[in-house]
């Protein structure tokens, strides 16, 4: 399955992400994209795309992705399968957390991406994330918060890749 991973980041985070993701991915290659120099019309030459977007400033998405964030809406998802990781601080700002996620996922969704990865709030404490499902039991992609839980991250990505792949059936 032809997969890229486009990220946007400030202070580095995401970027690292990226680099994990990349390397316990063992169903064939990642492309990885940074944002702030790759346009988003780079989606059509692959099935499954996975979005890492860091939250800033009380809410707000990071400012690569704020960029080409109208082109979002421009791209076609059709067909397509998206998993997205969104970045956040769950303490520090607990009533936003990972919320640019959630914005980019009502985006993707419209563009007729199937979205796939759906994580647990389990392990968690935040008050309030617009990146929650219906039912408030999950985001609607993996949530990592390298400020206060970084040592949970790399079993946080491993798991997380199995089960994309499990939900693609490519594992
Ligand atoms: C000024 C500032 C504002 C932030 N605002 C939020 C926020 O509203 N919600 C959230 O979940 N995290 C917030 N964060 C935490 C960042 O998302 C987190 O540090 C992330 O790992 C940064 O990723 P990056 O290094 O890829 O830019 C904020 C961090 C800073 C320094």
């Amino acid at each position: 399955m032809k997969t890229a991973l486009f990220y946007g980041t400030t202070t580095g985070n995401t970027g690292d992400i990226a680099d994990k993701v990349n390397s316990h991915w063992d169903a064939g290659e990642i492309d990885l994209f940074d944002v702030a120099d790759t346009s988003l019309n780079r989606v059509t030459d692959y099935e499954l795309l996975i979005f890492a977007i860091p939250t800033w400033d009380y809410g707000e998405v990071q400012e690569d992705w704020l960029d080409i964030w109208d082109s979002v809406d421009e791209i076609d998802l059709s067909g397509k399968s998206v998993a997205l990781i969104g970045l956040g601080d769950q303490f520090g700002y607990p009533e936003w957390f990972v919320d640019a996620m959630g914005m980019l996922h009502d985006k993707v969704a419209k563009q007729g991406a199937e979205i796939v990865g759906h994580w647990p709030v389990e392990g968690y404490e935040f008050e309030e994330s617009k990146a929650l499902t219906a039912d408030k039991k999950h985001f609607v992609g993996l949530a990592l918060d390298e400020d206060w839980q970084r040592e949970q991250t790399d079993e946080r990505v491993n798991n997380w890749c199995d089960q994309v792949k499990l939900e693609l059936g490519i594992f």
